[in-house]
């Protein structure tokens, strides 16, 4: 059977303690790894989407914290916690609505606060946690994986939206993954990449990955969702999440919400795949903020203009699926059956 795992990282930490990453601005013409040096800079990555999809970006957000601990002059552990403060609110400040994002900040300055010591050993304990936190992700998405693929049948073709894929993780990824996992159990899926406009990550970055690891799929238009779904198409959608709360609404790229309600009327499973870092069990739908990007991003497209100058833009950067419309959600602890808002709690602890 072909080898399935994506053998390209996402997201690094390097032996000379910088942080290597796939610049994603530039696929799918190139593929290029680029090295940051500090927290700034993984900041600025994170904003302009060098590095994105809600798991790299928490172990990326993570990674920068990590940095500035390295970076950080302090003789002395307190400013070294200070230092390392200031890094974590420039840091919360990328990017809002993937939960991961301040996960992966909190996880590393529990770790700070907790090490006892120099700051020697803050800045060793720091290094070991991001380069386990990176593991962590791979496994709990080959977990999900696993868990996901028992829901997919041989022969189906399965709709995804954005980028869920290694490209949106450290590796192998979550949406992508439980595609991966099917395949790996031998089971033949193809899969329909809608091109997820404005930013074009299932046109660039899931039509490349999918291709790169040899698997059959087809690129849509964002337009010809419907059409798919209404001429039997599609036999169940697979999508990530970058932030699903307690009451059970999931918040992905936007377009997830109409795929959703497409999926509904036409009878097609609807499956959101998230690991546990996804899940924001504090809050209810209503206390997320949903990122608001440049206009540039919808009135150009590659930097070439497509409307007139001057014309007001709304640009949501994500959506929120609520929980009647999900059949059911993958996450490394479980499946969450419908109604998934009643029966979340119990798998995800
Ligand atoms: O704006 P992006 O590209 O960071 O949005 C990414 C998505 O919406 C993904 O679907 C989500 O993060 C799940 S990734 C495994």
């Amino acid at each position: 059977m072909k080898e399935t795992f994506f053998t390209l990282r996402t997201v690094m930490w390097e032996e000379d303690d910088t942080v290597r990453m796939i610049d994603q601005t530039v696929l799918p013409t190139r593929l290029v790894y680029k090295s940051y040096d500090s927290w700034e800079e993984v900041a600025d990555a994170i904003s302009r989407m060098v590095v994105r999809g809600a798991p790299a970006i928490g172990v990326a957000a993570a990674m920068g914290v990590a940095l500035a601990a390295q970076r950080s002059p302090a003789g002395g552990r307190r400013q070294l916690l200070k230092d390392l403060e200031k890094a974590a609110a420039g840091l919360r400040k990328t990017r809002p609505t993937a939960v991961n994002l301040f996960w992966g900040i909190d996880r590393v300055l529990a770790k700070a606060r907790s090490v006892e010591g120099d700051p020697r050993a803050v800045k060793e304990a720091l290094k070991e946690e991001v380069l386990l936190m990176a593991e962590e992700d791979v496994k709990a998405n080959m977990k999900m994986g696993k868990i996901g693929a028992s829901l997919l049948d041989d022969g189906d073709v399965v709709m995804t939206q954005c980028n869920a894929g290694a490209l949106a993780t450290v590796g192998y990824g979550t949406a992508l993954g439980v595609v991966r996992a099917a395949r790996e159990m031998g089971k033949c899926i193809r899969v329909v990449i809608p091109e997820t406009r404005p930013a074009l990550q299932g046109a660039r970055l899931t039509a490349f990955e999918l291709s790169h690891d040899g698997f059959d799929c087809m690129l849509i238009s964002d337009t010809a969702v419907g059409s798919v779904m209404a001429s039997g198409r599609a036999d169940k959608v697979v999508v990530g999440a970058d932030r699903i709360t307690k009451d059970g609404s999931v918040f992905n790229k936007i377009g997830t919400y109409q795929i959703a309600v497409l999926a509904r009327r036409h009878g097609v499973p609807f499956y959101p795949v998230a690991p546990r870092s996804t899940f924001d069990m504090t809050r209810t739908y209503d206390q997320v903020t949903i990122e608001e990007r440049s206009p540039d991003e919808v009135v150009r497209i590659r930097g070439r203009r497509i409307a007139p100058k001057g014309v007001p833009v709304y640009n949501p950067a994500f959506d929120r699926t609520p929980p009647e419309l999900v059949s059911a959600i993958v996450s490394d602890e479980g499946i969450v059956r419908s109604p998934v808002d009643k029966n979340l709690a119990s798998v995800i602890r």
